[in-house]
C-alpha cells in the first residue's frame, strides 16, 4: 500500500470485530511508528499497550468504573476550547450529526447518544489498544509530536489491514488508566488508540468525514 493510499483510506473506526490482533504485529507497527519525527528528537511519547488478557482485565475494570462514575473523572486537560468559535464549532457539529445519522440516533434521543458515547470507554469493542502518555514537563510543541507518532502508527496499522480510532475521550479517565497501566506520576495521559479489525457491516464505519476546501486552510503566499 502506498503512503497516498494509506492516507486516503484511513478513517476513524468505531466498531471492531472481536478477532484478536497478534501482539507481535502491534509491537512491530509501533516500533516502526517511532520513526516519527519530534522536535529535538525528544520522542516525548510513552505508549502502554493492552491486548489479550490485559485488555480483558481492563474492560472488566471499566464496566465497574462506568457504573461508579458515569461521567468519568476530572480531566487533566480540556479536549476543546471552552467557547469553540466558527468555523470549528460547525465542523464539530457536522461530524457529530453525520455519525449519529449513520447510527440512526436523532438529536432528541439524548440518552441514546450518551449511551453511544460510552462506547468510547469500551474502545468501540477493539481487542487491542494503546494509551499515549507524555511527560508532564512537556508543552505544546511536544504534544504536537504525539500527533506525529499517532498518525504514523495509524497509517502503518492501515497498511497492515487494521483499523484504529484515536480517542481523547480517555481524558475523562486519567486516574483509572494511569493506575491500571502502572504509569509513573510524572506521566500524563493524552489519548487512547483503539486497534483492531474493522467491522465491515457496522454503519458507523461508513463515516467518511468532510474536509474544508483547500482555500480555507492552505494559503499560497504571493
Ligand atoms: C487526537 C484525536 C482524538 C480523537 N478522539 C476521539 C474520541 O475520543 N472519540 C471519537 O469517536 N473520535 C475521536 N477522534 C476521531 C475524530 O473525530 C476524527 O479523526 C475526525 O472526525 C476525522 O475523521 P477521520 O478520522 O475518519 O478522518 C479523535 C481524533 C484525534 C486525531
Amino acid at each position: 500500500m502506498s503512503v497516498s493510499d494509506a492516507v486516503a483510506s484511513r478513517i476513524s473506526v468505531r466498531a471492531f470485530l472481536p478477532k484478536p490482533v497478534d501482539s507481535t504485529l502491534i509491537a512491530d507497527v509501533l516500533r516502526r511508528a517511532t520513526r516519527a519525527p519530534s522536535g529535538g528528537n525528544l520522542q516525548p511519547w510513552r505508549l502502554f499497550v493492552l491486548a489479550g488478557e490485559s485488555m480483558a482485565r481492563f474492560r472488566a475494570l471499566m464496566e465497574t468504573r462506568m457504573m461508579e462514575a458515569p461521567m468519568g473523572e476530572a480531566p487533566e486537560y480540556d479536549v476543546y476550547p471552552a467557547n469553540l468559535k466558527e468555523p470549528y464549532r460547525t465542523r464539530r457539529y457536522e461530524v457529530g450529526e453525520a455519525m449519529y445519522g449513520l447510527l440512526d440516533i436523532p438529536r432528541s434521543e439524548k440518552f441514546a447518544r450518551l449511551a453511544w458515547l460510552q462506547n468510547n470507554d469500551r474502545f468501540f469493542g477493539a481487542p487491542a489498544a494503546a494509551f499515549c502518555f507524555t511527560d508532564r514537563i512537556m508543552d505544546r510543541p511536544q504534544w504536537s509530536d504525539l500527533g506525529m507518532l499517532l498518525q504514523t502508527a495509524m497509517l502503518l496499522f492501515q497498511e497492515a489491514g487494521l483499523g484504529t480510532c484515536a480517542q481523547e475521550a480517555w481524558s475523562r479517565w486519567p486516574q483509572t488508566v494511569a493506575s491500571f497501566v502502572g504509569a509513573p506520576a510524572e506521566l500524563m495521559l493524552f489519548c487512547g488508540l483503539a486497534i483492531g479489525y474493522a467491522d465491515p457491516d457496522a454503519p458507523v464505519n461508513r463515516l467518511v468525514t468532510a474536509r474544508a476546501p483547500m482555500a480555507e486552510t492552505i494559503c499560497f503566499v504571493s
